[in-house]
């Protein structure tokens, strides 16, 4: 029977706010994280790592590294076996050259150049320091200026970088007002809870990884290729993540060595990156200079917009932050120009971090927007409403759903923004601090990629719904266990869900804010499947009370089909199966984009953000103290875990504002505060109030759950939000990011 006549129970667990099915033994320590894995005979591996930025190791302290009791092997580019890929091969946009002592060059301080294994990790990490490396170092490029300025091939992956809509310059001559500024971002670099680990076994040319991972295919893909073995005998297992932001989408160098030591010494061994060596050979974010130049007529709307971004990459490999998207859609103007040109550092490769390109990109685009209100006189808001895109201001497309008009009103409406003065550094709180309000909007964009899935249902009237899926955290685990039970027509508790093990369904990678859309389709779709040859199997039977249901169709509802034209015909799971002598039966799905709706579609979760600061007068210290979001990205599985994401994004832009960078010493090329201990983030006192509102938005285009995705786009708008109200608190506009206490002073 066809799809189309079977009616499932939506509504069941789909928007309930369901507690993270993994919580209870996360908070209890039962979760078993990649490093809690203890093998039989395990060695533990420590990197040794350059403290140069670019030259070479002259010499290492073999001998007394080896010395050292304990010590198992040391493994550096001498003795290293030989891989089957050179990790210096590039095979397509998702593939990153790799440090995997090839040879003695550094390319990148941080970078690893040996790898010591022994019984313990007292000894490994003492052997590691042993070997008292001595280099031959070469002059360093650190910094945006001074470095010779190219124009990449791509941006992002696989994205020109340059685009343009109608003549800019014509635009910005014809303006009545205008305004020409220029944005610093920092280098970010990647701080998950859980540091990048790897328990490895070898069996023959059989292996199994115990590692954290955002593309269990990926990974596999990866090992297969760099050790020359089947992708079969590959087995990757990564059911807790604590946290992975992007920097777990591919598997980095540093896992790869930990597999690789395993084989060497032929015994299981643990690798673990300490809190600095998480500073770069595991991507970060690059930086950005960015300059807007904007133009409106005489009434506020816009004639022109050009962004320029200059980013950088490593010296030896591609990556560069495309920081230009948002300023594609977010606002209408009949001529939008974006460039982007890039140098070279001597960094590790910069890598995805959350929201790559959205984040950096948006605290520009709103805080430039903020500056053409504050020249026009206008209030910030209502400039953002004058220049509302209906459609996609750089394609035409139509957007497939679009409820940012109502994000603005809630958003504003919950804040309070209405009161807001317009002249900058005119409230105070009762303490004399200076308060400022100030919004952004944010936007991301609604992405979909390839998973399978399956589903089994059981005579036990038991189901069993498994996708390859990652939980970084973000809750998967429990969003899509509730897409599976509703399209199972099962209780939540009914279904075993299975994720995180590369032996289950490929569920694609867990980024670009797409996985709960891409692997709940999946699991959406095996569902059905099931669903309907469970349904198949009964009408065809004379003796179910389904019998010639026909074109009435079915509906799935706790466990039992139900007659469409009279619900009061129906059947359990059990008794179905039951009589057709199957102990289960099993249905596939799949997920993926749609290119037609790619196609005539502009697809993008919105939102609105409003944030208050208070900044201490005299001694500039600032502080957020109130941010409030309304966010619309389609529906919403479950609202708890959709708001979570939010405050996460949301917190993520206080810290892009007001917090985070690496602070590059330029003369050794070295990050000065590599360690989470001196890389600031905003802890709870830093945050003290934030609130995400849910807005009902309907997608009929995006997938077929109408998802949007909710993973990134909590920074946008937020860190722009920050900054603008810092500028409204105090009057002085700081265009270098995170905005220090001496830019205020
Ligand atoms: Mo994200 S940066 O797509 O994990």
């Amino acid at each position: 029977m066809a799809e189309s006549v079977i009616q499932l129970r939506h509504g069941s667990s789909i928007g309930q706010p369901l507690t993270r099915r993994d919580g209870p033994l996360k908070v209890t320590g039962a979760a078993t994280y990649a490093a809690d894995n203890n093998p039989p005979g395990l060695l533990h591996a420590v990197l040794a790592v350059s403290t140069i930025a670019r030259g070479c190791v002259a010499a290492l302290d073999l001998a007394a590294a080896k010395a050292h009791p304990g010590v198992v092997e040391v493994i550096t580019p001498a003795n290293r076996p030989a891989l089957a890929m050179d990790p210096d091969e590039k095979a397509g946009p998702f593939s990153f050259r790799q440090e995997l002592l090839q040879n003695d060059r550094v390319r990148y301080a941080g970078q690893p150049i040996a790898v010591v294994v022994a019984e313990t990790l007292e000894a490994a990490t003492e052997g590691a320091r042993l070997l008292a490396p001595r280099y031959e170092a070469e002059a360093v490029q650190a910094g945006l200026d001074g470095a010779d300025v190219f124009t990449p091939a791509a941006i992002g992956v696989g994205n020109a970088p340059n685009m343009q809509h109608g003549d800019a310059e014509a635009g910005l001559a014809a303006a009545e007002a205008g305004i020409s500024a220029t944005y610093d971002t920092p280098a970010q670099y990647h701080n998950a809870m859980e540091p990048h680990a790897v328990v490895a076994a070898w069996d023959g040319d059989r292996v199994t990884v115990d590692t954290p991972s955002q593309g269990l295919a990926f990974a596999v893909m990866r090992i297969a290729g760099i050790f020359g073995i089947p992708p079969e005998n590959v087995h990757v297992r990564s059911p807790f993540l604590g946290g992975g932001f992007g920097s777990k989408g591919l598997i980095s160098g540093p896992q790869l060595l930990g597999i690789l030591a395993a084989r060497m010494v032929g015994r299981p061994v643990k690798l673990v990156l300490s809190r600095p060596q998480m500073y770069g050979p595991v991507g970060h974010r690059a930086p950005t200079r960015q300059t807007f130049r904007m133009g409106t007529d005489s009434k506020g709307a816009l004639t022109a917009i050009a962004h320029h971004v200059r980013t950088a990459s490593s010296r030896y490999d591609d990556f560069f932050e495309p920081a230009v998207g948002v300023t594609h859609t977010l606002y209408a103007a009949p001529a939008i120009e974006t460039t982007t040109d890039a140098v070279r550092l001597d960094t590790g490769t910069p890598t995805f971090m959350r929201a790559p390109g959205e984040a950096s990109g948006s605290i520009a685009l709103e805080s430039a927007i903020d500056e053409m209100a504050e020249a026009l006189g206008m209030d910030p808001l209502e400039f953002r409403l004058r220049n509302y895109a209906e459609v996609d201001p750089a394609s035409g497309r139509p957007f497939s759903s679009k409820a940012l008009r109502e994000c603005y009103a809630q958003g504003a409406a919950a804040f309070g923004w209405e009161g807001r003065p317009l002249a900058p550094r005119s409230m105070r709180d009762e303490n004399g601090l200076l308060v400022g309000w100030g919004m952004g909007t944010a936007t991301f964009p609604a992405l979909m990629f390839g998973a399978q899935a399956r589903a089994v249902l059981r005579r036990d009237g038991s189901g069993v719904a498994e996708t390859g899926a990652h939980d970084m955290g973000q809750g998967a685990w429990t969003a899509l266990a509730q897409i599976a039970a509703d399209s199972m027509g099962l209780d939540i508790d009914r279904i075993e869900f299975r994720a995180g093990d590369s032996k289950l369904p490929d569920a694609g990678i867990a980024g670009g804010s797409a996985h709960t859309a891409t692997a709940g389709s999946a699991l959406r779709s095996a569902g059905e499947d099931v669903v309907a040859k469970l349904a198949e199997l009964a009408m065809a039977d004379e003796r179910s009370p389904l019998f010639g249901a026909g074109n009435a169709g079915v509906i799935a509802r706790n466990g039992r089909l139900l007659r469409r034209d009279d619900e009061a015909r129906s059947e359990s799971y059990a008794d179905i199966l039951a009589r057709a002598g199957l102990d289960e039966i099993e249905g596939k799905g799949r997920g993926a984009m749609d290119p037609a709706a790619q196609e005539h579609y502009s697809m993008h979760s919105h939102g609105a953000v409003f944030a208050e600061v208070k900044v201490d007068p005299e001694l500039g210290q600032v502080r957020a103290t109130r941010l409030v979001g309304a966010f619309a990205a389609g529906t919403v599985i479950n609202p708890r875990l959709v708001r979570s994401q939010y405050y996460g994004g949301m917190i993520w832009g206080v810290s892009f504002a007001l917090h985070e960078a690496a602070v590059m010493d330029p003369r050794s090329g070295r990050v000065m505060n590599a360690n989470l201990a001196e890389y600031h983030i905003p802890v709870n006192a830093d945050v003290p109030s934030v609130e995400a509102i849910l807005v009902e938005e309907h997608d009929p285009h995006v997938n077929a759950l109408g998802i949007k995705g909710v993973g990134e786009i909590g920074i946008t708008g937020s860190a722009g939000a920050v900054a603008n109200a810092v500028w409204h608190a105090t009057g002085v506009r700081v265009r270098r990011f995170p905005i220090a206490i001496e830019a205020l002073a």
